[in-house]
């Protein structure tokens, strides 16, 4: 049974996908869907420029907006780069850094995504960390060396303090966008090797209080496997969550797993 310390937490991932208009429909349809609901923290991660509409909408509601990255450098000359201040100054409250499609398709490397969650939590954001093992590394038995290797070097600097706006999202990248997911047993078994990695590193009190989600598939027929799982947190959703009916579906699994 999970610690009360620890809020679930279902954040959906629209990537790139949803105009602006599209955008302000699906969050209002979202929000009317959760409304009411206060046992977990709902959050949509929209493309940068849907955050305006997303967050004009959100305004009042259960519904918190998050971006899908940020830059690490305040300011300068960065061209198509985004700045924490400037997501903030718009609403947004969360922000996921070190996706697995950033990493493979963008060149993100751990030390480029650990300079973004430091970059975010000290201007105030709190970070969704992204992390998980390939399908070559799971075959050949490295998956706990991997995801090991990823949380230190991500978290690198950061203090116990600011591990308070961390939140961690295990998502093993064979089961992303695949239909594939890890069973119950994979994702407990990594999620709660990830929190003894936070433990060795930043200590017992946030480790406990760490939401750790998993990601990969997740869907109204399979989330109730994961939320109750002792180390998993929630959710992190992605093709799922482009529709605000599976994705409240998926809240609901995770409702009926409370107490
Ligand atoms: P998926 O994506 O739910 O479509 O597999 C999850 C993610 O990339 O965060």
């Amino acid at each position: 049974m999970k610690p009360s310390v620890r809020k679930t937490i279902i954040a959906g991932n629209w990537k790139m996908n949803m105009t602006p208009s599209a955008a302000r429909a699906a969050v209002a349809e979202t929000a009317a869907l959760v409304a009411g609901q206060a046992s977990c923290e709902v959050v949509l991660c929209v493309p940068f420029v849907d955050v305006p509409a997303a967050v004009e909408v959100a305004r009042g509601t259960n519904v918190k907006i998050g971006a899908q990255n940020v830059h690490f450098e305040k300011k300068g000359a960065f061209t198509g780069e985004i700045a924490a201040d400037m997501l903030l100054e718009c609403g947004v409250e969360y922000v996921i850094v070190g996706h697995s499609e950033r990493r493979q398709y963008f060149g993100e490397t751990d030390e480029t995504v650990n300079r973004r969650a430091k970059a975010a939590l000290e201007a105030g954001l709190k970070v969704i960390l992204c992390l998980g093992e390939v399908l070559s590394q799971r075959q050949a038995g490295i998956t706990e060396e991997i995801v090991s290797l990823q949380t230190k070097l991500d978290l690198a600097g950061i203090t116990a303090e600011q591990m308070k706006n961390v939140v961690i999202a295990y998502e093993p990248v064979w089961a992303i966008g695949t239909g594939l997911t890890a069973t119950p047993e994979q994702a407990e078994e990594v999620c709660a090797f990830i929190r003894a990695v936070v433990r060795a590193g930043f200590g017992a009190r946030a480790a406990r209080g760490l939401p750790i989600l998993y990601g990969g598939s997740v869907n109204p027929e399979n989330a109730d496997d994961f939320f109750l799982l002792p180390d998993v947190d929630g959710a992190l959703v992605g093709g799922a969550s482009l529709d605000p009916r599976k994705f409240f579906s998926i809240l609901e699994e995770s409702e009926n797993n409370e107490d």
